[in-house]
């Protein structure tokens, strides 16, 4: 008998867009984004119903071994002088990695282990971020672009939003034209 030749989903490499395939969107607004932002008065100022970013996954079966594909669209632009990023998570399955892929755009990866110091890494077309367990992750947008990377990661890692509520350690700013990256103590 012949093998079945099917036709997977594709991306395109240069915006991120999928096609071929069944897919799941999920848009964050400025809305649900309160207290994630220092700057909480502008934070008021922004049109509350502006999408910072939209997900985008394959339909996947889920369960133990599978995994899941997404590409993140994080549009440009600040709150106050804070870019803008990713509410940021820990998987509710600490233990689980994740890898993205940047497609478009520039930004940074902000990656802070369950104990010990927050590193960055910066994004750009073509860049391979090897996400470790235990480690709690965020895109900001530093550039003028839409900054879209694509992720894969198992279906079962889940988000633990709630373990960081002090906020991150580190806030990436504008301040004269420069990005500026600084530690801070409680988010
Ligand atoms: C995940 C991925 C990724 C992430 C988005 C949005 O584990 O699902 O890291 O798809 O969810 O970039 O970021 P937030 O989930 O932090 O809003
Ligand atoms: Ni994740």
């Amino acid at each position: 008998m012949k093998p079945v030749i099917i036709q997977p989903p594709q991306v395109d490499w240069f915006t991120g867009a999928f096609a071929h395939g069944a897919t799941l969107r999920k848009s964050t607004r400025i809305a649900d984004l309160a207290g994630i932002f220092a700057d909480t008065a502008a934070w008021h100022r922004t049109d509350p119903d502006f999408a910072v970013y939209d997900v985008e996954m394959l339909e996947s079966p889920t369960g133990e071994g599978e995994l899941y594909t997404g590409v993140t669209h994080l549009q440009p632009g600040k709150i106050g002088d804070e870019f803008f990023m990713t509410r940021g998570h820990f998987h509710a399955r600490r233990e689980q990695g994740e890898v993205y892929y940047g497609l478009r755009g520039t930004g940074l990866l902000l990656l802070q282990p369950e104990h010990g110091r927050a590193y960055l890494q910066t994004v750009t077309a073509g860049s391979v971020h090897i996400i470790p367990g235990f480690t709690a992750h965020r895109l900001i947008n530093t550039g003028s672009e839409v900054l879209s990377a694509l992720a894969v990661w198992p279906t079962i890692a889940g988000h633990d939003y709630t373990a960081l509520a002090s906020g991150f350690s580190v806030r990436v700013t504008e301040a004269n034209r420069q990005i500026l990256v600084r530690e801070v103590q409680n988010g």
